[in-house]
């Protein structure tokens, strides 16, 4: 049975819930499953906005039918070519071959490589300031390079003022009923996973979303409508400022985020014992979190969020405990900044990991390393003990509490 949420006189959500997917692009887990939106917008011409995962075409296509009533399709944007908004457009084109389709110069490449229907005979390719009118909304087109893919665009709708912003404003999680973001308290329960989402897919490309953010603060928006989570129709100033947060790698939380990498709980004794000195500071908010347990992707967040890390860890093979060498690696690949970075090193007979962090993380720029750095030969002695205090001092005057 068809599954759709009007939005306005003649637009309608028609994507798809997916609560059986476990991890979203085969890596991330998103235990509250995902949302694969498309929009459908009946105008004097019909229009689609992007299609979904392949997983979710059958109720796709029951909400295209009931909400088309037997209308043709006349335009299929694709505002993204990543195959969670893509898939279906081979059998979009088998559904309602007299579809043209919208998109791009790269659009077009990346749908020669994904599909082999005939493109040519369909395609209409836009560039940055195109427009397209379809009777009573006239839709523009603005690049929006890596966000997160290098064909990705926006499509805004000069008529009601909508910005279809692809994955930009998206978020992981399922939908669940209250399709706009004040119909949820997702300052509490979606913003953690908004940062995941955005810290992990599009985090690397701050620049790029800077340059998305620029443009659409000429548009006058009355709704975002993107291609995961909720929709966008009041506060969306609140969420503007978070992607300019997040785009300028800016600290959300003046705290320190200690994460650990710890074999037999030696390291993680000192990561424990180190909270509570700043604790007995004055730090509030601080995170403890276990490389071994915690998800890559939900240090990455943190690690956005937070304006001090403290990377401690055991020496393993003469090298960084796996766990911790996936954090950093990670950390790494995303072009974190404006970052304090404190060490810890942990080992038994050469703890050698202070250096070999520091080279994991040696290609990000505009952080701080502190000075203070602490050795421990296997447990905490009362030389290593000193060694923590004064970081946790060092930490501390850093923070400007
Ligand atoms: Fe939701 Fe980059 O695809």
């Amino acid at each position: 049975m068809y599954s759709v949420k009007k939005i306005t006189s003649d637009m309608y959500w028609v994507g798809v819930n997916d609560r059986k997917i476990a991890l979203f692009e085969n890596v991330y887990p998103v235990k509250n499953g995902v949302s694969y939106n498309s929009y459908l917008i009946l105008d004097d011409k019909t229009v689609l906005m992007d299609t979904v995962d392949s997983v979710a075409s059958l109720q796709f296509f029951e909400n295209i039918e009931h909400v088309l009533a037997g209308r043709k399709l006349d335009y299929l944007v694709v505002n993204h070519m990543e195959p969670d908004h893509c898939a279906c457009i081979g059998a979009i084109v088998e559904k309602y071959p007299e579809v043209k389709i919208v998109g791009n110069f790269k659009t077009f490449v990346m749908i020669s490589q994904f599909f082999d229907f005939d493109v040519e005979s369909r395609k209409i390719v836009v560039k940055e300031g195109d427009t397209l009118s379809t009777g009573k909304h006239t839709f523009a087109f603005a690049m929006a390079p890596m966000v997160h893919w290098p064909e990705a665009m926006v499509t805004y709708d000069t008529t009601d003022k909508v910005l279809y912003s692809a994955d930009a404003f998206g978020t992981f999680g399922a939908l669940s009923g209250n399709i706009y973001a004040d119909e949820t308290d997702f300052e509490v329960r979606w913003v953690d996973e908004a940062r995941r989402y955005y810290t992990n897919i599009v985090g690397k490309y701050g620049v790029q979303v800077q340059a998305l953010l620029k443009k659409a603060s000429a548009l006058d928006i009355k709704l975002i409508c993107p291609l995961h989570g909720p929709v966008w129709r009041e506060h969306i100033g609140w969420i503007v400022e978070k992607y300019n947060l997040w785009s300028t790698y800016t600290p959300e939380e003046n705290s320190v985020l200690i994460v650990y990498g710890s074999v037999h709980g030696h390291t993680e004794n000192a990561a424990d014992i180190l909270a509570n000195m700043l604790a007995e500071r004055g730090v509030k908010n601080i995170k403890l979190v276990n490389a071994s347990t915690a998800h890559f992707s939900e240090v990455i967040a943190d690690a956005f969020k937070y304006s001090h890390i403290v990377f401690a860890c055991a020496t393993y093979n003469m090298s960084i405990f796996p766990p911790m060498q996936v954090v950093l690696h990670e950390i790494a690949e995303h072009n974190l900044q404006k970052r304090t970075i404190a060490l810890i090193e942990n080992g038994t007979w050469t703890p050698a990991t202070v250096n070999l962090m520091t080279e994991a993380l040696a290609k990000l720029k505009n952080n701080t390393v502190l000075d203070k750095k602490v050795t421990i030969k296997s447990a905490l002695d009362e030389n290593s003990f000193a060694q923590l205090e004064e970081l946790a001092k060092s930490i501390v005057e850093d923070l400007k509490i």
